[in-house]
């Protein structure tokens, strides 16, 4: 970015032009010299997965900006401080998930958002969304009668969440539902089993739909949804 758009883009902040906050990950601002790098990764058992597609790949309904700061900055930052928690103690050796089963505090709340980040980004492809087929449309039309009201369900519980948290597709007790969680709180912990997940904190959708959390939830779910992830987890909680 040359330096006269930097002072321009300066300007417009200083006078509302422009929100400061979805500029604050911004590769607009990454450029600026000022502005802080992606946090290198932290020594320890936990590592950022890759995302399983390139960070345009889902654009427009989530920009190649928006992973990369919550993909490189946001997740990072939560695998960093997870294995900070872990260093030098037996939970250095222990699975995510008998960490989550067993913690809370600042352990759970990172080991639980690099748990949530990453079944996330599997929860998404470029051009998904849309509708399953096969045993998953089956049994959708059966738990909400339609995936119409699945839909409408769905957007409700993720744009009701007061604050930050998920909203989730999950096998409860044998029979779909859909779920919301606050904060890193996840299905985990409540002996459900997840099938897909929606971030709506707002580092999730900020950047590209600022306050508009129903269009991006709208977005994720007309335009992202990976069902054969969701599919392939439902074959396996049936299976039990
Ligand atoms: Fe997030």
């Amino acid at each position: 970015m040359k330096r006269r758009d930097v002072l321009q883009l300066s300007t417009a902040i200083a006078t509302g032009l422009v929100l400061p906050s979805i500029t604050s990950c911004s590769s607009v601002v990454a450029e600026n010299p000022s502005a802080p790098p992606a946090p290198p990764a932290a020594p320890g058992p936990f590592t950022l997965p890759p995302l399983p597609y390139a960070k345009e790949a889902l654009a427009p309904a989530i920009s190649a900006e928006t992973l990369d700061c919550h993909h490189d900055k946001h997740h990072q930052a939560y695998v960093n401080n997870l294995n900070k928690l872990v260093a030098g103690k037996p939970d250095a050796s222990k699975s995510l998930e008998e960490i989550i089963l067993a913690s809370d505090g600042p352990l759970f709340n990172n080991a639980a958002q690099d748990w949530n980040h990453s079944f996330y980004w599997k929860s998404m492809k470029p051009a998904g969304g849309g509708e399953p087929t096969g045993a998953l449309a089956e049994a959708i039309a059966t738990a909400f009668g339609s995936f119409a009201k699945f839909r409408t369900e769905f957007l409700t519980a993720a744009t009701s969440q007061f604050g930050s948290g998920w909203a989730w597709l999950v096998v409860d007790q044998g029979k779909l539902a859909v779920a919301k969680t606050s904060n890193a709180d996840l299905p985990l912990k409540h002996a459900q089993t997840p099938l897909l997940t929606c971030d709506v904190w707002e580092h999730a959708y900020y950047i590209d739909y600022h306050n508009l959390r129903a269009k991006y939830v709208e977005a994720f779910v007309d335009k992202l949804i990976d069902w054969d992830f969701a599919a392939a987890n439902f074959a396996k909680a049936i299976a039990h």
